[in-house]
């Protein structure tokens, strides 16, 4: 029975998670789980999985858990998904699941490294603000990484005993998101409702909108570099509005290889969870006759200025990833919030990326202070009240 520790266990991806492990009772035992703020959400996943130890965002919940549930261990903050994430440090056969969304999820993730705990991580932002200390990380450790985003999954599972030699380039696929069909001069307008409207998905708020702005997208192509070694020019992206298929890969043949499936995160979840196997799970099998036709057309750069700002910052490294994801979260945090309008998302990331000290090889801790301070200057500019 494999060990899980589970990071963001009431979100999205971790009642997705959670769905998986229901159906092998016998394969898997959830040991941690955290939350931040959905704590009744979490009350039913202790009384359901009966894990060791919670973590919680504020201290007063944490005390307030601790009453009711007198032998479970609770953290809180910061310090209590680091010790959600490492707990059971001498245990083997082990997995932390890394659902958190945002900066977050990134020192949790090099603590488990550190204890050579493997990672299912779906939590993006972790290897785009710090990819390259991960990466290292993860080879003095000798720690493996499966991805749990459907389009690295699609990726990985296209790549399946191909040397990375032969790859000519990856074709990441877009749904478009909420606003795809909208001229740019109708986004001025559009409210936080219409955004969090996917078309294809249904995902967390931070994720959705990230989806509408496409830097979703941008992080993405920033993911697979760090995952697969590839050069920014070899990755490319393509709208494709069915969200059949979650990526490509063309080999130096011209073959292209493409994963296809229903959109449902529980095929890439359950591809990380019991890798090398494919098991059985709740995901609909296609139905290609009806499908009929598939669509694919370009991504306009001019048209997503997120997605041409994420190109940027992974040309130009150091901290230039951080200082955008920094933007970004900000940014969404106050539009989410109705502080400021879509359109200034993407200002508000050109703004960070043009004023922000560049550093070419930053350490955990610069990067960690870069993404502060660049949220500090957000925050103070378009903070209203
Ligand atoms: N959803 C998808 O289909 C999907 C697909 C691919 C990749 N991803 C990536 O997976 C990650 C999770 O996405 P999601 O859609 O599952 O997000 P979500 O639904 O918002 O869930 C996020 C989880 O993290 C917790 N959390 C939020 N902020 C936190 C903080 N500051 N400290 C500690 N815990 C915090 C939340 O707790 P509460 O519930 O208590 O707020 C929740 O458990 C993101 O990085 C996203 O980009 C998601």
């Amino acid at each position: 029975m494999k060990e899980l520790y589970l990071l963001g266990a009431t979100g999205s991806i971790g009642t997705q998670v959670l769905d998986i492990i229901k159906q092998h009772p016998a394969m898997f035992k959830v040991v941690t789980m955290t939350a931040n703020h959905r704590i009744e959400a979490l009350r039913h996943l202790i009384d359901e999985f009966h894990p060791e130890f919670v973590c919680v965002g504020e201290e007063s919940v944490a005390q307030a858990l601790k009453t009711d549930y007198p032998s479970l261990s609770i953290g809180f903050g910061a310090l209590g998904l680091i010790t959600a994430a490492t707990w059971n440090q001498d245990h083997r056969n082990t997995l932390l699941v890394n659902a958190l969304v945002g900066i977050s999820g990134l020192i949790p993730t090099v603590e488990a490294i550190k204890i050579k705990r493997d990672i299912a991580l779906a939590n993006k932002e972790t290897l785009v603000v710090a990819g390259d200390i991960i990466n290292q990380l993860l080879n003095e450790n000798h720690v493996t990484l499966y991805p749990i985003d459907s389009e690295h999954s699609a990726i990985w599972q296209c790549l399946n005993g191909e040397s990375p030699k032969s790859i000519k380039r990856l074709i990441i696929t877009a749904s478009g998101g909420t606003f795809r069909d909208y001229l740019r001069s109708h986004l001025e307008t559009v409210t936080v409702e219409a955004a969090l409207k996917h078309p294809n998905w249904s995902m967390g708020n931070k994720i959705t909108i990230d989806s509408a702005t496409m830097m979703n997208k941008g992080f993405e192509v920033i993911e697979a570099y760090h995952l697969f070694h590839i050069a920014p020019d070899k990755i490319e992206t393509i709208i494709h509005r069915e969200s059949i298929i979650h990526s490509m890969v063309e080999f130096n043949d011209h073959s292209i290889i493409a994963q296809l499936s229903d959109h449902d995160m529980r095929l890439p979840i359950s591809y990380a969870l019991f890798y090398p196997s494919r098991v059985d799970n709740p995901v609909r099998s296609l139905n290609l006759a009806k499908i009929g036709k598939l669509s694919f057309e370009d991504v306009s750069l001019d048209r997503y200025p997120c997605l041409k700002y994420a190109y940027l910052a992974l040309n130009q490294g150091g901290n230039a990833c951080a200082i955008l994801n920094a933007a970004n979260e900000a940014a969404v945090d106050l539009f989410l919030h109705y502080q400021i309008s879509f359109l200034t998302i993407e200002t508000i990331i050109g703004e960070a990326m043009s004023e922000t000290p560049w550093i070419q090889n930053p350490t955990l801790e610069q990067l960690i202070h870069t993404d502060e301070s660049v949220k500090n200057v957000i925050y103070q500019r378009y903070k209203k009240g």
